[in-house]
């Protein structure tokens, strides 16, 4: 209770209109207000920081933070914090933050089945929460209303990523079709099961595919953990199996995308001969291997855009104001960044300009 009363007043003090009335009222009417910033102190903890995907958005989010204290009288503290595939490790984390009375908590949760243990604890705390990139099921969101979350449409990235593979088959059916008996055999390279975007990748590439009428054979599919050194094993093994008769690689994220393209490159094929593989992420590999014709395409997971949203709710829920006012919210508590597709043709423009 004590701290529930301390933790309300030291928010209310940061708040802008109450510090600049506190201010004045300390320095007497009249006195000029001191220009001190404001420090903003926001707990970000991540589920692996050594995610290939996961550590461009917290690179974005230092990068954004610093600009913002440049350009606003804010001074942000960004505590990054890395949860090693461990919700129990991430939980203590969590607390901890909770336990310094942070301004914000920026979660990126290991288990998704936690999610509500943590809202708890932040709702006691009176701490506002912000889920990214891995979703907590819409059940858990609602338990509170100063609970967020920022991402991206998971089955938005499979419909573009199945399109890719579409436009393969339809522009050149003779490279796609290696064996030319109209039938697309596909291997498919999984994300980390229960992972809404490893799942909903998965049904809606396939799906954008059988939806136009391409006829499709599932030659093997399996997890490899968002990993590339896990997908190269599971490719290895495959091409033992299956030979030529691979004739695309649907992967959930780039990482696996670029685990498989090793193993082609190995046995001495570039991208005219390699099965077609496709991504998700638009890392700087990936585009990369977009350009030298490897990866067929990929789909740009919005790092800079998630982080943008996350920076710009945590200082409005830290001013206490309410985001519905001054921010684009989907059911009150979500915030949705596009999926963009990235194939060399959508790179050539970009780079024709620059
Ligand atoms: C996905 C991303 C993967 C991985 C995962 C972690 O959105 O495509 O590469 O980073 O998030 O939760
Ligand atoms: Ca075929």
């Amino acid at each position: 209770m004590t701290r529930n009363i301390k933790s309300c007043f030291t928010r209310c003090l940061t708040k802008g209109l109450c510090a600049a009335l506190a201010l004045g009222l300390l320095a007497g009417c009249g006195a000029r207000r001191t220009q001190d910033p404001r420090t903003l102190r926001i707990g970000v903890a991540v589920y692996l920081q050594s995610d290939t995907f996961i550590s461009t958005l917290v690179q974005e989010l230092e990068r954004q933070a610093q600009e913002r204290e440049q350009t606003q009288n804010i001074k942000i503290n960004l505590n990054v914090v890395d949860g090693h595939g461990s919700q129990i490790t991430q939980t203590e984390q969590i607390d901890r933050f909770i336990a310094l009375d942070y301004d914000v908590l920026c979660v990126n949760i290991v288990d998704r089945t936690s999610a509500a243990l943590l809202i708890d604890k932040a709702k006691e705390a009176d701490i506002p929460l912000i889920f990214f990139n891995r979703e907590p099921v819409a059940e858990d969101i609602q338990r509170w209303d100063s609970v967020y979350y920022v991402g991206a449409r998971a089955e938005q990235s499979g419909l573009l990523q199945g399109q890719i593979l579409l436009d393969c088959w339809l522009d050149d059916r003779e490279r796609a079709d290696k064996n030319g008996d109209g039938v697309l055999q596909y291997v498919m390279l999984e994300g980390e099961p229960g992972h809404q975007d490893a799942m909903l990748r998965t049904e809606y590439a396939v799906r954008t595919l059988l939806d136009a009428g391409v006829e499709v054979e599932k030659l093997a599919s399996n997890t490899a953990n968002w990993d590339r050194a896990q997908a190269s094993a599971r490719v290895t093994q495959w091409v033992e199996e299956f030979g030529d008769s691979i004739e695309a690689v649907i992967s959930n994220n780039d990482d696996m995308a670029l685990g498989a393209i090793d193993v082609f490159r190995q046995m001495g094929m570039d991208g005219e001969t390699m099965p077609l593989v496709v991504g998700v992420d638009a890392t700087a590999p990936a585009l990369e291997a977009v350009r030298t014709g490897e990866l067929k395409g990929t789909v740009r997971n919005d790092a800079q855009g998630i982080a943008q949203s996350m920076l710009d709710l945590s200082l409005t829920l830290a001013d206490g104001q309410d985001p519905a006012e001054t921010m684009e919210l989907t059911d009150g508590q979500y915030i949705w960044r596009p999926y963009e597709q990235v194939t060399l043709k959508d790179l050539e423009p970009q780079e024709a300009a620059a």
